[in-house]
This record gives structure tokens, sequence and C-alpha cells, in this order.
């Protein structure tokens, strides 16, 4: 994987980790592509599920953009009682991640990134309130978040972009891709 990841850094803008957590990115591996990435100047963000399986989204070191659900942030830090303003600090100091995006289901998600010097944090709330299949709601907001940074977007513009995407993709029923034409069209309804 190292390799054939390696061969394809110097044509590529954003390398994403979508870890599941069945064995595939051993620390090493992760920490090899990271010193690649920064020799080819290719963003990394990265997103861990824990489910059945127990995760470490604080493995994935100096991302542009972390997105753990309030659960696997607090998992990482084995934190139980803090709000989620200390989760979130706590979380980037571990990570060292540039801008991380606890997401919170039904309840939308918090930004803690840095703005004007300091780190601040802020919410945003679900964008569909009559959500019909929320598989695939995290994948949308980790993908469609980190292609905004990617091509520009600072986390403000990123997060809600990531939002948009998830209120899109819990509105039908299946994980089933999403296209830049749906993303538009659902922006176009909120101007
Ligand atoms: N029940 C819901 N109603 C409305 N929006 C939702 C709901 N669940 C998730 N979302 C949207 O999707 C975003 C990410 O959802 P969530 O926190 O559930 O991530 P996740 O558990 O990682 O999802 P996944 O199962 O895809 O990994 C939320 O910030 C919210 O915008
Ligand atoms: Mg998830």
């Amino acid at each position: 994987m190292l390799a054939d990841i390696t061969e394809c850094l110097p044509d590529t803008d954003l390398l994403l980790f979508s870890d599941f957590n069945y064995g595939c990115l051993p620390g090493e591996l992760i920490e090899r592509l990271g010193e690649a990435c920064k020799k080819h100047g290719v963003i990394m963000a990265a997103d861990s599920q824990a489910s059945s399986q127990l995760a470490d989204i604080s493995r994935f070191r100096d991302m542009k953009l972390i997105t753990p659900t309030e659960i696997e942030a607090r998992l990482a830090l084995k934190e139980r009682t803090a709000g989620l303003v200390v989760v979130g600090e706590k979380l980037r100091k571990l990570s060292r991640a540039e801008n991380i995006v606890i997401t919170l289901g039904a309840e939308g998600l918090l930004v803690h990134a840095p703005k004007s010097g300091q780190f601040v944090t802020d919410r945003l709330p679900a964008l569909n309130t009559a959500p019909r299949d929320v598989a695939g709601a995290g994948d949308s907001l980790f993908t469609c978040a980190s292609l905004a940074m990617c091509a520009g977007g600072d986390i403000w513009q990123a997060s809600l972009l990531g939002a948009v995407a998830a209120a899109c993709q819990v509105g039908r029923v299946g994980n089933t891709p999403l296209s830049g034409n749906e993303i538009k069209g659902e922006i176009e309804r909120f101007m």
C-alpha cells in the first residue's frame, strides 16, 4: 500500500484516511504516508469509525481536518465528563490537527479551529430535520468538507458544505455517492 500510494502522490492534492479499524492502517503506515504527503505537499484529512471495534482518531497526526463523532473524540482522549469545547481543545493538542469537526448526529456539529490567532469553537445545527436514512452521513460530511478545504475554502465554509452534503445524504435511503449537482441544488434551495 505504501509503495502504491506513494507512487500516486506527485499527482495528488488530497489524501483521505477513512479508517474502519479492522487493521488496514497500522501506525507505521500512517506515519510513513504522512511524511510522504508532506514531501509532496499533499493535504491530509482523517476519519476513524468506532462501533463494534475500538478506534483512536488521535493516531492520525498533523491532519488538516479530522471529523470524529463525539464518542470517537471522547474515546481517543479517555474523557467522559468534560464539555465539548474542552474535548475539542484536548483533541487538537493530542492529534495536532489544524481543524476539528466533532459530529453530533441529529444535533449537527461542533467546529474547533483557528481564527485570528486563537482557537475558537462554534456550532452548526443539522440542516435536514426530516432524515430518511442516516447511513453515510459522517462519510459525506468528511469527504465534502475535506474537498472544500483542499479547494481553498476555510474551515467555516468547509463545515457548512460538509453539513449540506450530510443533509443530502440523510434525505435519501442508502449510502450512495453524492454528485456536485445535488449539493449545488441543495444550496440553491437555501438561497
Ligand atoms: N438524525 C439526523 N438528522 C439530521 N442530520 C443528521 C442526522 N444524523 C446525522 N446527521 C448529519 O450528518 C452529520 C454527521 O453525522 P454523525 O454525527 O451521525 O456522523 P457518523 O456517526 O460518523 O456517521 P456515519 O454513520 O456515516 O459514520 C451530522 O453533523 C448531521 O449534519
Ligand atoms: Mg463516522
